[in-house]
């Protein structure tokens, strides 16, 4: 399918050349300013110095040479050197329903073939608000990965492997100290189930996290107890096992109610058969140096402006680390998954963690091909103190409690505009709401800037809301349970142009979201289409429309934004209602 402003590309191309501008690069773009034109040239103002004339001499030479074409309409040449122009009203009607028809059949493989880690969850540690922006900007990307043709694998890639395992380990210990787990005697088989609840698993990590903290003695137990683990102590390993595997079904609950969803459940510890094979290589190789007592690997430059720090291979204990994990990671990614690019979903707190880990990755040149490994960093989601939002207690603000803010609210918003429903009907609702309200505001930003948790403004039903966008959609499946079938020639009318233009740019929108890893581009555009949909309603009789054109039309421009709403909705991870 050859998209519009391709089409008029190309048309300005041939007038540039038949003015006598031979260029090739010449661009339609959308007209700033609404009443002069649908779309303008401005590519006259980057001319005027190469062939010494003003902008507006060249725009009238292009504007005589205009070729004979059904798109275009009233064009008229602005200062300073603009061409201006609208699309002509029987052309747009008929290129909309071409569009809508073909865009989601024109897209083609890229061949590309990527991973995205996001979620990150830690095990035995519970969900915390860090962990939602990851998982909410990740799962949207994959989505608008796969729709532009990319083909992606998604990890998770859980904290399982450092010392908030040894943590748990000890906690264990601490209750039943004789569980055969901790006798090192000990040959058998270890029991298959865990010998913990859920509920005991969830306080076992804070509990001992935070008295590590004021005991020095209690801490270097955990670090032992975490180095005896990675290095196979049998009965360690058991109880991780069973550790790790609850966590995973905690982890996964939750992910589920986010509606992220992984291809992989791996985590750090999975990279371990690579591990020692990475670490010998680094340091046979020369790579490496000692440095109390540590493997590093220098990895700064000339030209860096600030310092970055080496990377570590082992810790004085000879431990691995996160760094170590990470590096392993990659290799097996290249090695199971042959990807051309590994993506990052990370807070931007964990940057320099990337640059290092990159860095490290070129300068001992373990990969075969040329693996594009990319960074993709979020914000914080901040409390009202503009700090990443915490508990009252100091803590990273768990997801749990997050989600039952957002739920209350969404809650009484619901019960408030519909008194007459059922408590069944409205808490329904309501978890949809809520979950588009969270789920949209962290969206809505541009991924890298911070955002402040306001669960007025998220849950409101006007703004760039998610609920506004369901309400929108709701809206329009209203009207459309309301008519008949229709049959009919669709035409536009010129109080609908602005719709079917907004709706044509679609396109735009995802490429820059793609482009961009950026899925707030998506947002603003499903806003924009939401505004000119509502605008649309308010000045249109749509069901008691009585001229049957009009009213087909009508309808068919009701029922392309609802579809299109839906595939934004759909493309950020976030459900909707046909009723609310
Ligand atoms: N588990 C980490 C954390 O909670 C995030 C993991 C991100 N992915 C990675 N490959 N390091 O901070």
């Amino acid at each position: 399918m050859e998209l519009i402003t391709e089409k008029l590309n190309n048309i300005f191309l041939k007038a540039f050349r038949d003015a006598g501008y031979d260029e090739q690069d010449i661009k339609v773009g959308e007209c700033a300013i609404e009443k002069f034109g649908d779309f303008s040239c401005q590519s006259p103002l980057f001319l005027a110095k190469k062939y010494y004339k003003a902008p507006l001499i060249i725009a009238n030479d292009v504007l005589s040479h205009l070729p004979q074409n059904e798109i275009i309409k009233d064009a008229t040449v602005a200062s300073p050197g603009y061409i201006n122009f609208f699309v002509d009203d029987k052309y747009l009607a008929k290129y909309l329903q071409e569009y809508l028809f073909d865009v989601d059949k024109a897209r083609k493989a890229t061949g590309k073939k990527m991973l995205i880690d996001y979620g990150g969850a830690n095990c035995a540690k519970p969900l915390h608000v860090g962990h939602l922006r990851s998982a909410d900007i990740g799962e949207s990307i994959k989505r608008i990965r796969k729709y532009m043709g990319d083909e992606c694998i998604a990890d998770v890639h859980l904290g399982d492997w450092g010392l908030q395992m040894g943590m748990v380990i000890y906690a264990v210990w601490e209750k039943h100290p004789d569980l055969v787990y901790f006798d090192q005697e000990y040959t058998g088989e270890y029991p298959t189930q865990p010998p913990f609840s859920m509920e005991e698993l969830k306080v076992m990590y804070p509990d001992i996290s935070k008295r590590s903290k004021e005991d020095e003695n209690l801490h270097e137990k955990v670090q032992q107890i975490t180095y005896e683990l990675q290095q196979g102590r049998r009965g360690y390993v058991a109880l991780w096992r069973h550790i790790i595997n609850a966590s995973k079904k905690l982890i996964k609950q939750d992910y589920d109610k986010l509606n992220a969803h992984f291809d992989l459940w791996l985590g750090e510890s999975d990279s371990k058969v690579y591990q020692d094979e990475v670490i010998d290589y680094v340091i046979k190789n020369g790579y490496s140096r000692k440095s109390d007592g540590a493997t590093i690997v220098d990895i700064s430059l000339p030209e860096d402006k600030a310092t970055i720090p080496p990377f570590m291979l082992l810790n004085s204990a000879g431990s691995a680390l996160y760094s170590t994990t990470e590096l392993a990671t990659i290799v097996q990614r290249e090695r199971e998954h042959n990807v051309d690019e590994i993506m990052y979903v990370v807070d931007n707190r964990q940057e320099l963690h990337f640059v290092q880990a990159f860095r490290c990755v070129k300068k001992i040149n373990i990969l075969k091909k040329d693996i594009v490994l990319q960074f993709v960093g979020f914000g914080t989601m901040n409390g009202p103190d503009g700090k990443p939002y915490k508990t009252r207690d100091g803590k990273a603000m768990g997801l749990d409690e997050l989600m039952g803010m957002v739920k209350s609210k969404a809650l009484e918003k619901v019960r408030e505009s519909r008194p007459d429903y059922s408590q069944h009907e409205i808490e329904n609702i309501s978890d949809v709401v809520a979950l588009s309200a969270l789920k949209f505001a962290d969206l809505s930003v541009l991924r890298t800037k911070d955002l402040m948790f306001d669960v007025d403004k998220f849950c409101s039903f006007e703004g760039k809301t998610g609920p506004y966008i369901l309400y929108t959609i709701t809206r329009a499946n209203s009207i459309l349970a309301k008519v008949e079938k229709p049959s009919g020639d669709f035409c536009l009318l010129d109080e609908d142009r602005k719709l079917a233009l907004c709706l044509i740019k679609f396109t735009d929108s995802i490429k820059q979201a793609y482009e961009k890893s950026a899925p707030s581009y998506l947002c603003d555009y499903a806003y924009n289409l939401a505004n000119e949909f509502n605008t649309f309603y308010g000045k249109s009789s749509i069901i008691y429309e009585t001229n049957e054109t009009k009213k087909y039309s009508k309808i068919m421009l009701t029922n392309y934004t609802k579809n299109m709403l839906k595939k934004c909705m759909e493309l950020l991870a976030i459900n909707t209602l046909e009723k609310m």
